[in-house]
């Protein structure tokens, strides 16, 4: 295994005297791709949060590449902008495909590189459309601008907040090939959480399974699937509710 990215310990996050995470102890490993599973209000997008520092840890600590970030902190804004988020619920401007992808690079205050922004769109088979307006998208199209958008800024975490919801099979197809592409090919360190199995199984080399804001069970994906070591995890991949 590479190094670790981050290491989480005691990580908690509280909101309104509820600790809705709680994570004693998870490395998260450069140029892996790990997938965060687990039921509706587990704390996966708050987890996703916590890795963007879009939120303080509210106890405990996040060392990511080396820098220590504890209660109430932040990292500092250079190792910040090593990570990037496409959210659950990706907001495109009411713009060219083409302005939402610049947006994203002005937002950090980075030159427009044409010919970054050509491959980018390229990457994600958007060259064609690159006009078009966001809200004349289908939702697969507007999915991989809300992807080009962060790729445009090369990071080195990318932090996938359900990509594929809501997609149908073909573009779901072209979306976890675009996430492959970026993992293999430029060693982009990626956290995908996905509510689809199958799709943590296809493409993450570990899996997470949060429950009730506490890590289950992380293991590589096989032992997941096949040999989980909690009973809680194997009703999970049966389909089951677990509480
Ligand atoms: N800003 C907030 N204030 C108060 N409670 C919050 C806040 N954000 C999240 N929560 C609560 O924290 C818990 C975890 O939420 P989170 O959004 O992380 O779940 P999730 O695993 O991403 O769920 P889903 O699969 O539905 O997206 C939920 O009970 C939620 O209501
Ligand atoms: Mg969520």
């Amino acid at each position: 295994m590479n190094e670790p990215v981050y290491c989480l310990r005691d990580l908690a996050k509280v909101y309104d005297g509820r600790r809705v995470l709680h994570i004693e102890r998870l490395d998260i490993y450069a140029g892996e791709i790990l997938a965060v599973v687990g039921p509706s209000g587990a704390g996966k997008s708050t987890l996703l949060r916590l890795l963007n520092f879009l939120e303080p840890p509210s106890s405990g600590t996040i060392r990511f590449r080396g820098v220590e970030v504890g209660r109430g902190q932040t990292a500092p804004l250079p190792l910040r902008r090593q990570v990037t988020t496409v959210f659950q619920h990706p907001q495109l401007l009411n713009r060219s495909v083409w302005a939402n992808v610049v947006y994203g690079l002005r937002l950090r205050g980075q030159r427009n590189s044409r010919h970054l922004l050509t491959s980018t769109l390229e990457e994600v088979g958007l060259t064609k459309i690159a006009h078009r307006r966001a809200r004349t998208l289908s939702g697969g199209e507007a999915q991989r601008v809300a992807l080009a958008r962060a790729m445009v800024l090369r990071p080195r975490v990318l932090l996938l907040d359900e990509p594929t919801a809501n997609l149908d099979p073909y573009n779901v197809g072209l979306i976890e090939d675009i996430i492959r592409r970026l993992n293999r090919e430029q060693r982009t360190t990626l956290v995908l959480v996905t509510h689809n199995i199958f799709q943590a199984r296809r493409l993450a080399q570990r899996v997470a399974f949060l429950l009730e804001g506490r890590l289950v069970e992380v293991t590589d994906t096989t032992a997941f699937f096949h040999s989980p070591r909690d009973p809680r995890t194997a009703a999970f991949v049966r389909g089951e509710m677990v509480y």
